[in-house]
């Protein structure tokens, strides 16, 4: 957390849902009951007078509350036993005519004693889940998949194999996703196309999401539209712009690949700026070199990126060209 409103706003609906569901199912089953045990039905009609007239002991008659609750009880223990025979005697459970929950902790309302549930988290957690899928488009790519057999393994023991090199990159990545938090580095995976670079900060988010934070994922072409429509938007809103600048993690893939205009140089300068600011984590990928960053952005952007975030030089030949050459 924090999701999108989106997010939010499914897990409201998923809970509604299921709660009226549940509500439904007992509904019927209780109409179903009533019909073959009347009897259950005039304990139930009962109950229901009895919880009715308190009021009118305690405000009209002025009975004492305390003496009048303590009988109800007693009554309505009695009606509970009584009615928990009648169900048993037709093979049913005592508690067969309540909603059966989907979360009997919270009775699928997604708080409990004013706080959060686990399985309204759990709820977020996968229709975050879903939203990084629909927004990356490669639902394929995990740390499982990444195959380093495809960087040159020249011999060399130092920098200069492409396979160390990137087998390093691939530790530092995993360790990363598992432990990421908000005071995790930001970081730049630089290097020629086709090198693995959106498919390492994919698996980056998935891992995130599944930790339980709020990941936005968007190529950098993407994320421009998406800030300029607002922008020049007579609505006044900023949505779209609070949700990019406070995501737990923001992915911004292919920078440089937008049209360049004063515009994205701006929203993606401050954008870079308020994350660092806030101490919010993001990873940039991009094929272009230190020198095309700097003359592209401001000098103060680009020296933020080169300077501040972890950066990552890709090696390689293009994996895209070697799986289908
Ligand atoms: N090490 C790898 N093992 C398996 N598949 C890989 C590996 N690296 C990249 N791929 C696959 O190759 C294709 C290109 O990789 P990817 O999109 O990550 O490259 P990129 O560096 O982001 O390129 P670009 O700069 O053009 O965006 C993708 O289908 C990706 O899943
Ligand atoms: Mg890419
Ligand atoms: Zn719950």
């Amino acid at each position: 957390m924090p999701y999108s409103s989106e997010v939010y706003a499914a897990a409201k609906r998923i809970l509604e849902e299921r709660r009226s569901g549940a509500q439904r199912l007992a509904e019927l089953k209780k109409a179903d009951v009533y019909a073959k045990i009347p009897e259950i039905k005039n304990i139930d009609s009962e109950f229901s007078q009895r919880m009715a007239s308190l009021s009118v002991l305690v405000l009209r008659e002025g009975k004492d509350l305390k003496s009048v609750l303590a009988e109800m009880d007693a009554q309505n223990d009695e009606a509970k036993r009584r009615k928990a025979a009648l169900l048993s005697s037709c093979g049913l459970s005592p508690d067969y005519l309540e909603p059966k929950y989907n979360c009997p902790n919270c009775s699928d309302t997604g708080r409990k004693n004013g706080m959060l549930c686990d399985c309204y988290k759990e709820i977020c957690r996968k229709e975050a889940q879903k939203e990084l899928a629909a927004s990356s488009g490669s639902a394929a790519c995990s740390f499982d998949n990444f195959d380093l057999s495809y960087y040159v393994d020249n011999g060399a023991e130092d920098g200069t194999n492409p396979r160390r090199k990137m087998q390093n990159y691939y530790n530092f990545c995993i360790n990363y996703a598992y432990g990421f938090s908000l005071s995790s580095p930001s970081i730049v995976m630089m290097g020629k196309t086709g090198l693995g670079k959106t498919h390492l900060s994919l698996s980056i988010a998935k891992a995130a999401v599944e930790k339980g934070f709020g990941v936005i994922y968007s190529p950098a072409q993407k994320l421009i539209s998406e800030l300029e429509r607002e922008y020049f938007s007579d609505s006044g809103k900023s949505s779209a712009l609070k949700k990019i600048t406070n995501c737990d993690l923001l992915i911004i893939d292919d920078l440089g690949a937008e049209f360049p205009s004063q515009f994205s140089a701006s929203a993606i300068g401050n954008l870079i700026n308020e994350r660092l600011y806030e101490n919010r984590p993001t990873i940039i990928s991009t094929n272009l070199s230190v020198k095309e960053l700097t003359e592209r952005y401001s000098e103060r952007t680009a020296s933020r990126i080169l300077g501040e975030y972890k950066r990552l030089l890709f090696v390689g030949e293009d994996i895209r060209f070697r799986k289908n050459p």
